[in-house]
């Protein structure tokens, strides 16, 4: 057994507490390599920020799970010699879809995990959910759970298909399972395609794909259900369109990728949303910095020389989502 606060980690408890009364939201940020981690950790600990690792399970195959457990111990040490005194990071698991996963992750130090049983049957996501919170909670770690379903392009859902969370059942899944934090689903997707050109109209100035508005009153029912209660939205990468045509200016072919606008983020960070988790803003910022390199110069094969400025563009995005859309800079000095 490990125990996540013998690496210096935290579990989530406190900091969403601060967070829903304090109207921003923690950023969730998903990690497979070190270049990603080195990016997050330096956003966070410049901008005293707390940070949630998130780590889902293809990434755990794809880094190994003891790496990546040791990669988290030394981001704790890395945060501090940047000169972040008391760093608040919580190692997540993201979309756990077993209670043997979830375990796996309590017992070698994660400090919170999500068990996503969304697509279930509504009685045993409560039953699936119930168990790994009564694992998780004797070890003190935090868990998330998930009621509604995200759609997305990348499932080959239709995004029309979204189910939205039932403010009329989301009293009933935390009283019965004790999680700490709920995943909702308002309209956002997981990908760099959250909505069809269909269902978007466009800029006459720009010509550019404006998304439709997400479900804010399916958020304001659940809040008046939950007062205060912790909520999460995963698949709120914004899909920054420079990034995109970078991408498309070399070699790559992302046509009309969207995402969620960061006005709409800002908005929910300030209600009761008190977790946001982004991954794709994170690979079109590497996919596009490594594109340019190896347009700009054939010749390079130092990877130090692609991954380098692949890491300072992440960081770069980190930051700017900690300062000017979630609100969490400063939070953690
Ligand atoms: O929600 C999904 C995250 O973006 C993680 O994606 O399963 O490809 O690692 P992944
Ligand atoms: P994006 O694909 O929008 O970045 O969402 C990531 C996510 O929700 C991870 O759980
Ligand atoms: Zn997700």
């Amino acid at each position: 057994m490990v125990d996540y606060k013998s690496l210096g980690l935290v579990n989530t408890k406190e900091m969403f507490a601060k967070a829903v009364h304090g109207g921003y939201a923690i950023p969730a940020f998903n990690f497979n390599n070190m270049e990603q981690l080195q990016a997050i950790i330096k956003a966070a600990a410049d901008t005293k920020s707390p940070v949630i690792l998130q780590v889902s399970k293809g990434a755990r195959n794809y880094a190994n799970a003891i790496l990546l457990r040791y990669m988290a111990q030394g981001a704790v040490e890395y945060a501090k010699s940047l000169g972040w005194e008391h760093p608040q990071i919580v190692l997540h698991l993201d979309h756990g879809d077993s209670f043997e996963l979830c375990k796996d992750c309590v017992d070698n130090g994660f400090s919170s995990v999500m068990i996503d049983g969304s697509h279930l049957p509504y009685e045993e996501n409560v039953a699936l959910t119930k168990k790994v919170c009564d694992y998780a909670h004797k070890y003190g770690v935090t868990v998330e759970g998930e009621l509604g379903v995200l759609a997305g392009v990348e499932d080959e859902v239709s995004s029309d298909h979204h189910t939205y969370t039932d403010p009329e059942e989301v009293v009933d899944f935390v009283t019965r399972t004790g999680v700490d934090s709920l995943a909702i689903s308002i309209g956002t997707s997981h990908g760099a395609y959250k909505f069809t050109p269909e269902q978007c109209t466009r800029d006459p100035k720009t010509g550019r794909l404006v998304p439709p508005p997400l479900a804010f009153d399916v958020l304001e029912g659940v809040e008046a259900k939950l007062p205060g209660f912790p909520i999460v939205l995963h698949g709120s990468s914004s899909v920054p369109q420079e990034y995109v045509d970078i991408i498309n200016e070399n070699g790559g072919k992302l046509p009309n990728a969207i995402g969620i606008p960061e006005e709409e983020l800002r908005k929910a960070a300030k209600m009761d949303v008190c977790k946001i988790n982004i991954d794709s803003d994170s690979r079109l910022a590497m996919t596009a910095a490594i594109r340019k390199v190896f347009e700009e110069k054939p010749a390079e094969f130092d990877p130090r020389k692609y991954l380098g400025p692949a890491r300072d563009e992440m960081e770069k995005l980190y930051k700017h989502k900690i300062e000017n859309v979630l609100g969490s800079n400063g939070k953690a000095e």
